[in-house]
């Protein structure tokens, strides 16, 4: 039953991006292309790109620490994770399941969300309307991406826009009015082939002939993506705003994918937003899919760009094709209190803790199962 009065705040966020930053010169000395293209067609100067031991689940650990660690929430009061990724650490297991195991978040479900550059925003939509109904109280959303390996570093049109972090909201439930006021979910089955990795999945499972044909990198028809893109990002900014019961001068800060310069300068002349209302960190990151949101809303929280009570948009579009909006009230304190040592310490024992029972758990299965083995070999024995 729907509960009017319960609203999701957003009491917690947090970031995590690789050290290394590949440049415009250095994507100039791979393919054919300039520093000043790149700058000029869609306004990304670098990215950041995973090393070797990080990965989507990783990053996504690194965030949601973060996120926990501003709402002073322990793992174990968490209800659910949704890891919004277009590049999963697995078909399966979903990644929201080793992020569930290695923060120690025992009582709560765990899934992924494929809506590629929308997914956070889908994730925050189901999580918020769980939370609303009062099915759950606390929630973790994360988008994450490892984009880098998905990369065809041989292709110019597509190479010089992805990059990897995630970033990790908490949810949690309240009875005062404000957190995520509306949210609009759509999508374009039509469009799906316009932004895809093609092969690895049921319909071209991995083979000799898919690795030839270099069918496991990232396919895009640039332009249409970017008609689709100017088109949807102001008409889902509009149904939000209208559905949370505000209008656009309410709106304090729009949060945007961040895909291309040009397409967020587009979306917010069509609704007439002044360019300081519309929040632009791509130059740094490039397009992270579904972390894109996430990591420019800690950004601009982290440079005073969003305070208690302002109103914003976040507003993402991607394959599938998808496209979503969220209007969200901000009613966090900031800024945030460090917690104190203890806190912090306790923190970390808990985290130990949840790896030794992890552990512990592996262990324990497998001595089950050879107990098991050895009971069947007895029998057979006997027989
Ligand atoms: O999260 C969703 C993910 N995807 C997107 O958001 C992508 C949306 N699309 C875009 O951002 C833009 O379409 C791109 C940045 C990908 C491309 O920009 P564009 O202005 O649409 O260029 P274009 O594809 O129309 O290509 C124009 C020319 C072509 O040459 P010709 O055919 O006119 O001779 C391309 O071959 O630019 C060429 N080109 C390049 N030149 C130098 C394409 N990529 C490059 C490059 N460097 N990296």
């Amino acid at each position: 039953m729907a509960r009017n009065d319960r609203y999701a705040h957003i009491v917690g966020w947090g970031m995590y991006v690789p050290e290394y930053r590949r440049t415009n010169e250095e994507i100039a000395r791979m393919v054919d292309t300039t520093d000043e293209w790149i700058m000029t067609r869609t306004g990304i100067r670098e990215r950041r790109i995973a090393a070797e031991g990080e990965s989507t689940a990783t990053m996504a650990i690194r965030a949601s620490e973060a996120a926990l660690e501003v709402a002073s929430i322990a793992p174990e009061e968490l209800d659910l994770i949704i890891v919004a990724s277009a590049t999963p650490e697995y078909l399966f297991p979903a990644t929201a399941c080793l992020v569930q195991d290695d923060l120690g978040a025992d009582r709560a479900g765990a899934f992924d969300l494929s809506a590629a550059c929308s997914g956070f925003i889908y994730g925050l939509s189901m999580a918020s309307q769980a939370i609303q109904t009062g099915a759950i109280d606390k929630a973790l959303v994360i988008g994450s991406e490892t984009l880098s390996r998905f990369v065809d570093w041989e292709d110019r049109k597509t190479c010089i826009l992805f990059g990897d972090g995630a970033g990790a909201v908490v949810l949690a439930g309240r009875n005062e009015r404000g957190g995520v006021l509306s949210c609009t979910m759509r999508s374009d089955g039509s469009g799906g082939d316009l932004l895809s990795v093609p092969a690895g999945g049921a319909r071209y499972p991995a083979s000799v002939e898919t690795l030839a044909d270099n069918q496991h990198t990232i396919k895009m028809n640039g332009r249409e993506v970017f008609r689709f893109a100017t088109r949807v990002m102001a008409d889902a900014s509009r149904v939000v705003t209208e559905k949370a019961g505000l209008t656009l001068d309410d709106v304090a800060l729009v949060v945007p994918h961040q895909a291309n310069s040009r397409i967020i300068q587009t979306a917010a002349r069509r609704l007439k937003l002044p360019d300081e209302k519309v929040y632009v960190n791509l130059d740094r990151y490039g397009n992270t899919s579904s972390a894109s949101i996430p990591i420019a809303l800690c950004e601009a929280l982290a440079e005073g760009r969003i305070q208690p009570g302002d109103n914003l948009i976040l507003v993402g579009f991607g394959a599938g094709l998808t496209w979503a909006a969220a209007a969200v009230q901000w009613a966090a304190p900031w800024p945030v209190t460090p917690q104190p040592r203890q806190q912090r310490l306790a923190r970390r024992a808990r985290r130990s803790f949840a790896r030794i029972r992890s552990a512990w758990r592996r262990v324990r299965r497998r001595i089950w199962g050879m107990l098991r083995w050895l009971q069947r070999k007895g029998e057979e024995q006997i027989d």
